[in-house]
């Protein structure tokens, strides 16, 4: 429940990367001793990726709200075919991990936030350069079989994926020889992983640029390992800040404020100031009247996809006509008609968005996926009177501790329960 209109100020420290975790936790799979994982994000698909390992028979203990021990060594099953799994888009890295593992995964094939189609096609091409045969068992599991072969590749990517080359990386980390990923994907938490994985003994170069090789080794150690802070939470905060025309600083401890290059120069051109520290930004949305802007998302280094929903949001509270251009999902403005319900002017043709700037008011609106509900978040702060969102399930699966961090920064927002009410975050 947001009453909206005020400016925030204040400090906020961003938590560690959702997208890092969701990959470094599958990738403890593959370690030959226990891990310590620090500076994990305090949310719910943190929660559902640690209990689907600890079925697995993982030794998975919450050491505090951020620190998690995992001693994977007591993981005696290739397969991950619960409903739980099904639910997360990220469990789909237990196949690279299991693979690279066991030689063989069984994993319930992927939901995910619905952005339209969401295919795997160039995960299954690398799995199967790698030397694996799949096969999908009644519409639903994955099942990849290396036994009689499991080895390095030459892999190109069709087209940059996230999700493809971590799998890939996470398989090819101990197959033998090596593999080479050509148009790779460069989000900072791909760079992260490799780091972790490095850290435990693996020999990956070249993660943060489009080619990647990992040379296979046969051992990895463990090793205390503290996760890169979310440049998309980070965002969000400096949209919300440049949306109520607030000043903040938004503290991004151990990340170099060059990840959010892209998020700062857009909101330099719409005429907010950004002064940037080594481990905090200062975002100021007072100093004069802010301006329409168009914005492409792109792979990173280019405007994160992630942060779309947030700005489409930002931009509604801006003069002029803005355009917004999703390049990366062909349908990730279904939050669209509920930002439209409360007062703002978006037409949506294909994967542009025309935002017609105006006035926000509040009404009842629900969080469609995890972006979206940060998007309805900021709107709500923003909009006159009391915005009620619900479905915030979805939110609290990639946001920490979220109405407590806005209300430290000066926002009218309180979680009321409704017990009668279904709040059904079912995918991520
Ligand atoms: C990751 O999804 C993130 N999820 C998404 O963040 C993010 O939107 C996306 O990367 C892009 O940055 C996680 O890290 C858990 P992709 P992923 O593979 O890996 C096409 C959030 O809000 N493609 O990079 O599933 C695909 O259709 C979430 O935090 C293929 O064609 O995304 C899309 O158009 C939502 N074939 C594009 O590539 C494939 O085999 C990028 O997808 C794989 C992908």
């Amino acid at each position: 429940m947001i009453t909206g209109g005020k400016p925030l100020c204040g400090e906020v420290t961003v938590s560690g990367a959702k997208n890092a975790a969701v990959a470094i936790i599958p990738g403890v799979v593959l370690c030959d001793e226990p891990c310590r994982i620090e500076n994990i994000p305090n949310i719910s698909d943190v929660s559902v990726i640690a209990n689907i390992l600890r079925d697995m028979g993982a030794m998975v203990r919450r050491v505090d709200k951020n620190t998690l021990d995992i001693d994977p060594r007591p993981i005696n099953t290739f397969e991950a075919t619960e409903d739980s799994v099904r639910k997360m888009r990220a469990s789909y890295y237990l196949l690279g991990a299991l693979l690279g593992r066991f030689h063989q995964a069984k994993v319930a094939l992927p939901g995910g936030c619905n952005f339209g189609v969401r295919p795997i096609d160039q995960h299954l091409k690398g799995f199967q350069l790698m030397g694996a045969k799949n096969e999908l068992i009644n519409g639903a599991i994955i099942d990849l079989d290396a036994t009689e072969s499991f080895h390095g590749a030459r892999i190109y990517f069709d087209t940059v994926s996230v999700g493809s080359t971590i799998n890939i990386m996470l398989a090819a980390v101990k197959a033998e020889g090596q593999t080479i990923i050509e148009n790779a994907a460069k989000e900072p938490h791909i760079v992260d992983l490799a780091n972790f994985l490095n850290s435990m003994g693996a020999n990956i170069r070249g993660a943060g640029t489009d080619v990647i090789k990992i040379r296979g080794v046969d051992y990895l150690h463990g090793v205390t390992y503290s996760i890169i802070p979310d440049q998309i939470e980070a965002g969000t905060y400096m949209a919300a800040a440049a949306a109520t025309r607030g000043k903040y600083s938004v503290t991004v401890r151990n990340i170099t404020p060059k990840h959010l290059e892209s998020i700062s120069s857009k909101l330099r051109e719409m005429g907010c100031e950004i002064d940037e520290y080594d481990e905090a930004v200062i975002v100021d949305a007072t100093q004069r009247p802010l301006t329409r802007v168009n914005i492409k998302t792109m792979p990173h280094p280019g405007f994160p996809t992630d942060c779309q929903p947030q700005f489409v949001a930002l931009l509604t509270t801006v003069k002029g006509t803005s355009i917004v251009n999703e390049s990366v999902w062909d349908n990730r403005y279904q939050y669209v008609s509920e930002l439209v319900r409360m007062g703002a002017n978006i037409s949506v043709e294909g994967r542009l968005a025309i935002i017609e700037g105006g006035h926000l008011t509040a009404a009842p609106v629900k969080a469609t996926d995890l972006r979206a509900g940060a998007a309805m978040l900021i709107a709500g702060l923003v909009a006159e009177g009391t915005t009620n969102i619900s479905n915030i399930s979805y939110i609290e699966r990639g946001y920490s501790d979220v109405v407590t961090k806005f209300q430290s920064l000066g926002a009218d927002i309180k979680k009321v329960y409704f017990p009668d009410k279904e709040d059904a975050a079912t995918t991520a």
